[in-house]
């Protein structure tokens, strides 16, 4: 029997990538699907959860089912309706792809065409979205982040997950290791879901709704225990 471990649950969940505008007809982005938010949602909303989506630029993906779609383009659109949603969410998952940065300028008409060399794009930093909404954390919230991270020489991919955990304060952390046809764009994703408790649970390499079940048990065995 399906488990209904959500009933009476708000879930805000972001998903998809961010594109930052440089003027009405371009924009920086990046190559996330959005899959895994969308699996996310799917989950949560088949464990009885109502479930509140806000997607950036994604694959050609259906809605699932008995979820509401909140659409956003750049990063400051998506903190604006994460903000609104977070506020009355008791479980709040960053799968979105933000853009770290964004052009400074957004230019009122289409960048012209000249004989002269293009003007370089200067960048500015798009604020932490995980971050804040932990700053704003409502009693009781459960905030979980996702982190695509490569490992070097000296630090592994895990390592530098138990770091981004701490420094963002979120409760529950996905690491993905990333590279070599790992994570984005892809079917399947595998990796550890962190807790701030230090527990360290490996994803088994799986499909991303696979890997959103095991988010969705960890946010439920949060949630029973006394805090
Ligand atoms: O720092 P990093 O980008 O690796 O962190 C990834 C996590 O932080 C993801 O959950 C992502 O959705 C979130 N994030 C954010 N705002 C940003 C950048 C990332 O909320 N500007």
């Amino acid at each position: 029997a399906l488990q209904r471990t959500l009933e009476g649950v708000h879930v805000a969940i972001s998903a998809g990538g961010t594109r930052e505008p440089l003027d009405p007809v371009r924009f920086l982005g990046n190559r996330s699907s959005g899959k895994q938010g969308y699996a996310l949602a799917r989950v949560a909303a088949q464990r009885g959860a109502r479930v509140t989506l806000v997607a950036g630029n994604t694959a050609d993906l259906p809605t699932p089912a008995g979820v509401d779609l909140v659409r956003v383009g750049s990063a400051l659109e998506l903190r604006d309706a994460m903000h609104k949603v977070a506020a009355d969410a008791d479980v709040v998952v960053m799968a979105a792809a933000v853009a770290d940065f964004r052009p400074v300028a957004l230019a009122g008409h289409k960048i012209k065409k000249t004989s002269a060399d293009p003007d370089p794009i200067t960048l500015t930093k798009n604020p932490d979205i995980l971050a804040e909404l932990v700053s704003a954390r409502r009693e009781g919230q459960v905030i979980v982040g996702f982190a695509a991270e490569t490992g070097d020489e000296t630090t592994s991919v895990l390592d530098y997950g138990r770091a981004k955990l701490r420094r963002k304060g979120c409760d529950l952390l996905v690491v993905n290791a990333v590279g070599d046809g790992k994570a984005f764009e892809q079917e399947d994703n595998a990796g550890w879901l962190l807790s701030a408790e230090g527990a360290e649970i490996p994803i088994p390499h799986g499909s991303k709704v696979q890997l959103a079940s095991v988010v969705w048990d960890a946010v439920t065995a949060r949630s029973a225990e006394p805090q």
